[in-house]
């Protein structure tokens, strides 16, 4: 389906199941990274602007101003659990601190509180496109993983949102930095929060989740060889981790 959020045409993937879970891919991606998940959990995972199939909103720089979206997206659903991974775990964060009574629990996905970006990917998906989209899935994986289809899949994914749509998304990661303020506590989340990141990610390694842990009172699952794209890489497990933690936290 579609949602028109302020005259931008935004696409939901539905499951069958109507479960109040809200997913958010990460840079250079789309709703169809939470196939597996959609599947087998339920819920709802959006294309966010300039992705997939959704229209762009060309004023779009910064993770508050994708989290817009999914506020007004999880509003038409109603109170939800937000599962977001990499850039759309920053997304997830914004969004809770836009509207935290919207929002039931958090699922973050090998992200954390502040996502720096080497300058070597951001310069690169501008001047050198189809080779830095190489060189970054080639990063995306754990080295044990094997399935090449599904690399393909994650390259044409960044692909097909082109450069301008890639960069932005990575630039948007960079500028985000909420480190200090969950260590001052100006920032404190009052619902459950569950990490889930791979023991290989290099992009955001399990450190970044761990600080949820001591910040906020996150639970942890580690992946054991799994990398960045654990959701690709252990579809059956994130699966599993992310129905009782949403099962345990009241749903
Ligand atoms: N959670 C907890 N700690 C974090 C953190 C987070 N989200 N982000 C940074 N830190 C810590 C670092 O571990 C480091 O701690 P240390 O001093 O004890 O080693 C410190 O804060 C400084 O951060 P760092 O990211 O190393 O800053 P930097 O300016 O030195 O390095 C990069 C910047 C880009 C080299 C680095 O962030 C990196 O290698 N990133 C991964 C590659 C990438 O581009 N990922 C894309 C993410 S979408």
């Amino acid at each position: 389906m579609f949602i028109d959020v302020d005259g931008i045409k935004i696409r939901i993937h539905e499951s069958e199941k109507k479960l109040p879970l809200l997913y958010v891919h990460g840079s250079g991606g789309t709703g169809n990274v939470w196939q597996h998940q959609l599947a087998t959990v339920g819920g709802y995972a959006i294309d966010l602007p300039g992705h997939g199939e959704s229209e762009d909103d060309e004023t779009i720089e910064f993770v508050e101003d994708y989290a817009r979206y999914v506020v007004k997206v999880a509003e038409s659903i109603g109170e939800v659990f937000i599962a977001g991974h990499s850039l759309g775990g920053a997304i997830a964060q914004m969004a809770y601190l836009i509207k935290p009574e919207i929002v039931k629990g958090l699922i973050l996905v090998s992200t954390g509180a502040r996502l720096r970006v080497l300058n070597e990917i951001l310069d690169g998906l501008i001047d050198n496109f189809e080779e830095t989209a190489k060189m970054i899935v080639d990063n995306l994986f754990s080295h044990s993983f094997k399935d090449e289809e599904v690399k393909k899949m994650v390259f044409e994914e960044i692909t097909g949102c082109g450069s301008r749509i890639t960069h932005r998304d990575f630039k948007a990661c960079d500028r985000f930095d909420l480190l200090e303020d969950y260590r001052s506590a100006k920032i404190k989340i009052e619902v459950p929060v569950m990490c889930i990141v791979g023991s290989d990610d290099i992009m955001t390694p399990p450190k970044y989740s761990e600080f949820f842990q001591k910040m906020v009172n996150a639970e942890i699952k580690v992946m054991e060889k799994a990398g960045h794209m654990v959701m690709l890489e252990r579809p059956d497990e994130v699966s599993r981790t992310i129905l009782e933690f949403v099962e345990k936290s009241g749903e």
